[in-house]
């Protein structure tokens, strides 16, 4: 009966044949223990020598890595590996044989894998953290749906910028210029007025330069958008987010957590509802810290996040931050028109900024004196001024970067494991 590594848990006492690549192998003279994987999983394969034909017990023993294979065995229990199953080998065919697969079991240079990065996805850990992102991503449909929200999908080139205008990137659109979407936001507010409450998910691009852990060039955006909702009830939606996906991971993907050795101790505690705290008061903490290279005005660098995250064991929001240091769309607050009614979500553990969102400005005259501050014009922006022109409402949203919700989550170091193919400064291969 074929049966996957993830099913073999309906199997047991049962023959089954799987289709698998050899991942690693040890063999002495009277046993061979194979590591294999299906994409499901991984699960090690006993072959002894007295319990096969002698010709596949030479197989098993001359098997390369990679090396595809059908392998048949009885499923049966074993406590020490984390699936918990092993296969009594009885049968090999061999499907196609790899020779010289380059990423042996040894050390390799990071530049080395990520011009293998194709190769390098069958990696146990890599494997762990896309089935991780995989979580993220179901979760975040099941919570959005739950909670009444509508899929809308805005468009991949657009006609203007969404978050300002030097981290662009510019194509032709046959005789128009046209631009990589930065950020779905804007048509999420048009969507909003006609749906409600919505919600994006898509690839989102940004010709920075920056060469951090944390900055990818292409990375995908989780942008829900809320018409009614003002920026305290986005915050408390923002937080039940959060703490949605995360729980959904400790329940879904505990073997991945335990092959990426993640503390889930850290993570166990991430429930809503989540500490905030003022820019203003940020700013005062980091001087009582110590740090001198920051006063009010400006923007927080990463050595900043980390340390406002370090105060506390769960994301942090940081909250009314000043208008001039965030996008034209933001809503000053009515008590203090310096500020936005804005924040940003801070992850812990040094993994910075997770999400940024804000109140929307929804008067129309204010959104055109903002225009003409941001020298903002054109037929690409006059469509966003009429959603201000006719029935506006107040309304909210955020936007959630996956893939640095991904390396907080699996405790990646570098932003570049968090998503299949990284476009990165300097990088556009494999
Ligand atoms: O703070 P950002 O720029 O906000 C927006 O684009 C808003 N229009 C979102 C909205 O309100 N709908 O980006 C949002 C999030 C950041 O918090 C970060 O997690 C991620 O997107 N992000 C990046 N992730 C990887 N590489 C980059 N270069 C990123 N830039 C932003
Ligand atoms: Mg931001």
């Amino acid at each position: 009966m074929k049966a996957t590594i993830a099913t073999v848990k309906n199997h047991l006492e049962e023959t089954v044949t799987i289709g698998a690549w050899l991942h690693n192998k040890r063999s002495s003279g009277k046993i061979a223990f194979l590591q294999l994987r299906d994409g499901t999983g991984f699960i090690q394969g006993v072959v002894v020598k007295s319990a096969v034909s002698e010709e596949v017990f030479e197989m098993a023993k001359s098997l390369t890595q990679e090396t595809s294979l059908y392998v048949t065995g009885k499923v049966v229990e074993d406590n020490r590996s984390p699936l918990g199953y092993e296969l009594q080998v009885s049968d090999l065919e061999v499907i196609h044989e790899a020779e010289d697969y380059p990423i042996t079991p040894k050390e390799h240079g990071t530049e080395f894998l990520m011009d293998h990065r194709h190769l390098w996805l069958r990696s146990k850990r890599q494997h762990a953290i896309m089935k991780v992102r995989n979580e993220i991503i179901r979760s975040t449909y099941e919570f959005f749906n739950q909670e009444g929200f509508v899929k809308v999908d805005p468009p991949i080139l657009t006609g203007a910028s969404a978050e300002g205008t030097t981290e662009l990137f510019h194509t032709k659109y046959f005789d128009e210029d046209a631009y990589l979407s930065q950020s779905g936001q804007l048509y999420m507010e048009a969507a909003a007025m006609a749906l409600g409450r919505v919600f994006s998910f898509g690839p989102t691009f940004r010709a920075e330069k920056s060469k951090t852990r944390r900055h990818l060039i292409e990375f995908w955006m989780i942008e829900p958008e809320m018409a009614f909702i003002d920026h305290e009830e986005s915050l408390k939606i923002q937080e039940n987010y959060v703490s949605h996906v995360v729980q959904s991971v400790l329940e879904n993907c505990k073997i991945e957590l335990q092959t990426l050795e993640r503390d889930t101790s850290k993570l166990e505690n991430i429930k809503a509802p989540f500490p905030r705290i003022t820019y203003d008061d940020a700013i005062q903490f980091l001087k009582d810290k110590g740090f001198d290279d920051i006063d009010w005005g400006d923007d927080f660098g990463a050595p900043h996040e980390t340390a406002i995250a370090e105060a506390y064991d769960k994301p942090v929001f940081i909250t009314h931050f000043p208008i001039e240091i965030k996008a034209f769309y933001m809503k000053p607050d009515p008590n203090n028109s310096k500020v936005a009614l804005c924040a940003d979500l801070i992850a812990p553990e040094g993994y910075g900024e997770i999400i940024g969102g804000s109140e929307r400005i929804d008067d129309l005259e204010l959104m055109k004196q903002r225009y003409d501050e941001h020298q903002l014009n054109g037929p690409a922006y006059e469509w966003y001024l009429q959603l201000r022109k006719y029935g506006s409402v107040p309304h909210s949203g955020f936007g959630l970067g996956l893939e640095r919700t991904v390396a907080w989550i699996t405790g990646t170091e570098h932003i570049r494991e968090t998503i299949p193919f990284p476009r990165l400064l300097n990088r556009l291969y494999p």
